[in-house]
């Protein structure tokens, strides 16, 4: 079980704890020698070489390696921001390395939610109307995009700051915008790249106590980070290196519900 073993009192003691996936279950994701060049001769770089990785519904996997080593190219392979040069690319039964323009395009918006370090929030737009976004984008109506912001902005504690611009909050109140609005469409698979790495402690607590109560729910996650105690909070860290993984460690029995301790803020 991935059930914290230790949990203190509150309110992640109530919070659902989540069967861990099992093996052998229909994976979400799956690549297959996935690979992503650029250049070629002596300029050549292998971003992601040959990676293998399959992520099951519901689990939530840690990528960490030094800069450069392909952890972003990785992310974006897997949510149909970039191309692979190679290998076979799966989102539950369908093939999406191959898909054309339109339907990668219509795959990104309806399948995956993207969370970046630097936020990315559209800074003339209400927090409101930049959670609303991507669904209208999508072809909901303004009423039902309207009805989905509210209550995701209300999801992520945010529902009093519904009409402030992105510069008038906190770098972890944008951060809960961002997570908001990759939630828009009800993505299948939400992808974040360093989504701390721009926020001071009490933000990554506030982030992390997020993401954990929707991973909780049943949230597919892969994050990319360089700290070791967001990294814990994973059911799976994996170790990239040059491209490719070069070490894979299952968290079992993990440190989730104990994250004030992980980052050193007692309860
Ligand atoms: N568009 C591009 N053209 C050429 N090389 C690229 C391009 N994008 C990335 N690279 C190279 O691919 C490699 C992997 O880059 P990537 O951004 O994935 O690393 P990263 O692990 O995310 O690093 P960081 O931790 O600094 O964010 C690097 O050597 C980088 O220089
Ligand atoms: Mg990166």
């Amino acid at each position: 079980m991935n059930a914290p073993m230790n949990q203190s009192d509150g309110e992640l003691e109530r919070a659902p704890v989540r069967e861990p996936y099992r093996a052998g279950e229909e994976p979400l994701v799956r690549a297959r020698r996935l690979s992503k060049r650029y250049g070629k001769g002596d300029g050549l770089v292998r971003a992601v070489d040959e990676v293998d990785l399959e992520v099951a519904a519901g689990e939530a996997v840690a990528v960490m390696g030094p800069s450069g080593c392909g952890k972003s190219t990785l992310l974006h392979l897997l949510g149909g921001l970039d191309r692979p040069s190679d290998g076979e690319l799966w989102l539950g039964d369908r093939r999406i390395d191959q898909l054309s323009e339109r339907k990668l395009a219509e795959m990104r918006r309806h399948d995956v939610g993207f969370v970046f370090q630097a936020f990315h929030l559209m800074d003339e737009l209400t927090a409101q109307e930049n959670v609303e976004l991507p669904a209208l984008l999508a072809g909901r109506s303004p009423r039902q995009a309207r009805r989905r912001a509210r209550a995701l902005l209300e999801e992520v504690g945010l529902a009093d700051r519904a009409r402030h611009l992105p510069c008038a909050l906190s770098g972890g109140q944008r951060q809960r915008v961002a997570i908001a609005r990759a939630l828009a469409n009800e993505p299948r698979l939400v992808l974040a790249d360093e989504p701390t790495g721009n926020l001071d402690s009490t933000a990554t607590l506030e982030v992390l106590r997020l993401f954990e109560r929707l991973h909780a729910r049943g949230l597919t996650l892969v994050i990319v980070t360089h700290d070791e105690r967001i990294a814990a909070t994973a059911d799976r860290l994996v170790s990239m290196r040059d491209g490719a993984f070069v070490d894979e460690m299952p968290l079992v029995g993990g440190t989730r519900g104990r994250l004030a301790d992980l980052v050193g803020l007692g309860g």
